[in-house]
């Protein structure tokens, strides 16, 4: 199989590329790299632009890419750049999709736990409905945002992860500068050696 990955060169989506070869698919990787490189393909999802005859080419397509939230200060800027680049990706690659007679029919795009806001001790399921919030209001809009596949007969599936972390993956120094709570500390350790 041919598997079309967004954020290839993420964090989650460096493993996911590692994995899917160790299991015997192909890979594409779509990036914004203005030169991308054997195996890879460009995209621009801010400026609306992808190479729609090599995401023809593709039998699913995995949708990781997004501006990293934990990197830094979340200015009003910062929190306009998270959301724009999770919806407007989205809906290029929905739309770009949707507009494919023969291209993949397989969709399966990134989310977050924060879909569901802050629920205390709430059991939450797949079913629960959204919470409040920035993030949870950044996920509806972008889970929302790949409308144009389900119009053309694509059911995407949404992916929520909770917080993954890679031993060493460097993101803990910013999240122990932004938070003195036990979260950071927790965060610390794990990427230490510890649960990972
Ligand atoms: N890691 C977690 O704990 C976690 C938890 C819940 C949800 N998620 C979601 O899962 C996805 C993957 O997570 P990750 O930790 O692997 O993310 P990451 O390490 O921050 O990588 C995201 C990728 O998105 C692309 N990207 C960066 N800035 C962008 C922008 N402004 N516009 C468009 N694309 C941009 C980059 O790929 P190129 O430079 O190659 O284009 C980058 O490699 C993200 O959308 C994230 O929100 C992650």
């Amino acid at each position: 199989m041919l598997v079309a990955v967004t954020g290839s060169t993420g964090m989650i989506g460096s493993v996911l590329v590692s994995s899917l070869v160790a299991d015997g698919h192909e890979v594409l990787r779509f990036t914004r790299s203005p030169s991308p490189g054997p195996g890879a393909a460009r995209w621009d999802p801010a400026g609306g632009t992808i190479d729609s005859e090599a995401l023809s080419k593709a039998d699913a397509v995995v949708h990781l890419a997004g501006r990293n939230i934990a990197a830094l200060r979340w200015t009003p800027k910062v929190k306009r750049e998270i959301l724009d680049s999770r919806t407007h990706g989205t809906r290029l690659l929905a739309e770009t999709m949707a507009g494919l007679p023969d291209g993949p029919r397989v969709l399966v795009t990134a989310s977050g736990i924060n879909f569901y806001g802050d629920r205390g001790d709430e059991v939450l399921t797949e079913t629960s409905p959204g919470g409040q919030g920035f993030l949870a209001e950044v996920c509806r809009q972008w889970e929302g945002a790949a409308d144009p596949a389900r119009a053309a007969g694509i059911a995407p599936s949404t992916c929520e992860p909770g917080s993954c972390r890679r031993h060493a993956a460097g993101c803990c120094p910013s999240c122990c500068r932004c938070s003195g709570s036990g979260w950071g500390a927790g965060s610390a350790l794990a990427a230490s050696g510890g649960a990972g």
